[in-house]
C-alpha cells in the first residue's frame, strides 16, 4: 500500500473548543517532511463552531475542512438550530459528513440522507457518506443487504460519483474498540466496489495507531474516517505513517 493515494478524516464529533486548534499544529509540521506527503489527503471535520477558525489556520496547507452534518435545504429557512451546505462552503468547508449512524440512529433515514446528499453537490461540497450494519443486522447475516439499500436509495439520482466518498462503519465498530476480521472487512469492501464501480472507499470504527497495522492490509480501500484517535495529534500521526510503513 506504500505508494497508495490514501485519505484520512478527522472526525471530531462534539469535541472540543478554540484551543483544540493547536492539535492541528503538529498534524502540519509533520505532512511538510513526510516523505509520502503527495499521496496524503487530510479531511478535518471539527463541530461547526471550528469550521471558520480552522480554515484559516489550514487556509495556505494542503489539508481540508469538512462539516460532520447538514440541512437537506440549500436554501436558507426557519429551521432553528439547523445549518445548510451553502454555510458550510461560506465558512471554509469542502466536504460534509451526512449519513453518520449517529444520526441515523436519531431518526435519519435513506430518503433524508439522499436529500443532504444532492443539496450538498448543489453547493459544490463534497460528501463523506457514512454507511454500515448495526450488531443485530451483523449476526442476522443481513450486512450486504443493510449496505446495498443504504447506498442505492443514499445516492439515488447522484451523478457526479468523484464528489462521494463512501465509508463504511459498522455501528457496532464505532468508539467500541472492535473492528471486523481483516478478511470479512475485505470482503465487504470488495462487495461495495464490485457493486458501486468508481467510489472511493473508506473504513471507520474504531482505528487506532495498533490496529491500522491490520486494516493497511486491505488493498482496496481508500482511506480510513478516524473518530477518538484523531483529537490526539500523536495518534492521528501515527496512524498515517504506519499506513505507508
Ligand atoms: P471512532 O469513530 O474512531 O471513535 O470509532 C469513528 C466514527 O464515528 O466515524
Amino acid at each position: 500500500m506504500t505508494n497508495k493515494y490514501m485519505i484520512f478524516i478527522a472526525n471530531w464529533k462534539m469535541f472540543g473548543g478554540l484551543n483544540s486548534l493547536n492539535s492541528i499544529n503538529p498534524v502540519i509540521k509533520f505532512l511538510k517532511i513526510f516523505k509520502n506527503k503527495k499521496s496524503v489527503k487530510i479531511i478535518y471535520c471539527p463541530p461547526t463552531t471550528l469550521i471558520y477558525p480552522m480554515y484559516k489556520r489550514l487556509k495556505n496547507t494542503p489539508l481540508m475542512v469538512g462539516g460532520q452534518n447538514c440541512h437537506e435545504n440549500h436554501k436558507s429557512g426557519a429551521f432553528t438550530g439547523s445549518i445548510n451546505t451553502t454555510m458550510l462552503k461560506n465558512v471554509g468547508a469542502s466536504y460534509v459528513i451526512i449519513g453518520h449512524s449517529e444520526n441515523r440512529r436519531n431518526g435519519e433515514n435513506n430518503t433524508l440522507i439522499n436529500q443532504k446528499i444532492k443539496s450538498a453537490i448543489n453547493s459544490g461540497l463534497n460528501v463523506i457518506f457514512c454507511i454500515g450494519e448495526t450488531l443485530g443486522e451483523r449476526k442476522k447475516k443481513l450486512t450486504k443487504k443493510i449496505l446495498n439499500r443504504q447506498i442505492t436509495s443514499g445516492l439515488k439520482k447522484i451523478k457526479n460519483k468523484k464528489k462521494i466518498l463512501i465509508s463504511y462503519e459498522p455501528v457496532w465498530a464505532i468508539g467500541t474498540g472492535l473492528i471486523p476480521k481483516i478478511n470479512e472487512l475485505y470482503e465487504t469492501i470488495s462487495f461495495i466496489k464490485n457493486k458501486f464501480k468508481d467510489y472511493k472507499v473508506l473504513y471507520g470504527g474504531s482505528v487506532n495507531p495498533k490496529n491500522i497495522k491490520d486494516l493497511k492490509t486491505i488493498e482496496n480501500l481508500d482511506g480510513f474516517l478516524i473518530g477518538g484517535a484523531s483529537q490526539n495529534s500523536k495518534k492521528f500521526i501515527d496512524i498515517i505513517k504506519k499506513t505507508y510503513n
